[in-house]
């Protein structure tokens, strides 16, 4: 029996490579070429299936002339790179890897909120270029973390876990605003109190961004909202880029309007704002937030356990659009 085609749009570990190729015929990009989007839908043609990242826009003109294909497997918690109502239209299922990248991107928002509150990469910079030739009481003097307020917009797994260890292990006042409030069981492990989107952003030290990326969600942070908080206020974004507007961002960083941010995502990235490259106080990493070794195999695992469980036995394990299994 030939096996069934599929796409693996970028190059991923090998050894992801030979688990699908034990199902499925595999087109792979172990070149990591970048595709077009018309590229990308020319290789969909006669694939069943796609190992996709954030990166690949799976909607109604992928779609387009790819009657066989059955499901886009994300390797990514986050999915606004999918048209989840074309691909619904198509009777095409998608899928995310939640949970198991939950802890160690909560650890990666600690990294950068640290990193930005005690302006760890700029020092750096300072020291590399020769700069430092003596000791001086308020040289890269930053902001406290510990026993400060931590703000947390956007309360899913990531968000809590951000929490945890801002109550537990830092001794932080921790406050949150989302779409539904948490239970009270909830709130309590992470010792964490509701808040109105306002109050938040007046009263946190640090204000962490972890919701998820909507025609909703865009410029959820702009000048408006950067102009309610604190001149000493840090702002640390692990969600998506377009959550904030960057270049409202880097006026008010440049401003001083409020003292830094840290930044993993970005409008239109791999892109970043020029202006933000020009200011000192933010710390810029590639969205890497979920980058160790062990959480992007296990990322992998699920989008290749997605494609297997579906292709093969029927039974995705974390399907975003259920419906289209209803309408087998
Ligand atoms: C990373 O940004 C993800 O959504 O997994």
């Amino acid at each position: 029996m030939t096996k069934p085609s599929i796409l693996v749009s970028r190059a991923i570990f090998p050894e992801i490579i030979s688990k699908l190729e034990q199902h499925f015929r595999v087109e792979h990009n172990q070149d990591d070429a970048t595709w077009t989007k018309q590229q990308l839908a020319e290789k969909l043609k006669g694939k069943v299936g796609a190992f996709t990242t954030g990166g690949e826009r799976i909607d109604a003109e992928t779609l387009a002339g790819n009657a066989s294909l059955r499901i886009c497997a994300n390797m990514a918690v986050g999915y606004n790179n999918f048209d989840l109502d074309a691909m619904t239209s198509a009777g095409v299922l998608g899928t995310n890897a939640p949970d198991v990248l939950t802890e160690t991107t909560a650890d990666f928002g600690f990294a950068l909120l640290m990193a930005t509150a005690r302006r760890v990469t700029e020092s750096e910079h300072y020291l590399r270029a020769g700069k430092w030739n003596k000791w001086s009481y308020d040289m890269f003097a930053g902001s406290d973390v510990h026993g400060s307020t931590l703000g947390i917009l956007g309360m899913g797994r990531i968000g809590q876990g951000i929490a945890r260890r801002g109550a537990h292990g830092f001794g932080m006042n921790v406050i949150y605003h989302n779409r539904s409030r948490l239970s009270p069981e909830l709130e309590a492990a992470c010792k964490a109190s509701y808040v109105s989107k306002e109050e938040l952003l007046k009263t946190a030290d640090h204000l962490v961004l972890v919701l998820p990326y909507t025609p909703a969600s865009h410029h959820t942070i702009g000048a408006a909202e950067l102009a309610l908080m604190k001149p000493t206020a840090n702002l640390i974004n692990l969600a998506r880029g377009g959550i904030v507007d960057d270049g409202a961002l880097a006026a008010a960083l440049r401003d001083k309007q409020i003292a830094a941010a840290g930044l993993d995502v970005f409008e239109g990235e791999p892109k970043v704002h020029p202006d933000l490259l020009t200011v000192p106080n933010v710390v810029l990493t590639p969205h890497i937030a979920s980058a160790t070794v062990p959480t992007r195999k296990a990322m992998a695992n699920l989008a290749v356990g997605n494609l297997i469980g579906f292709l093969i036995h029927g039974k995705p394990l974390t399907p975003l659009n259920p419906e289209v299994l209803a309408k087998k």
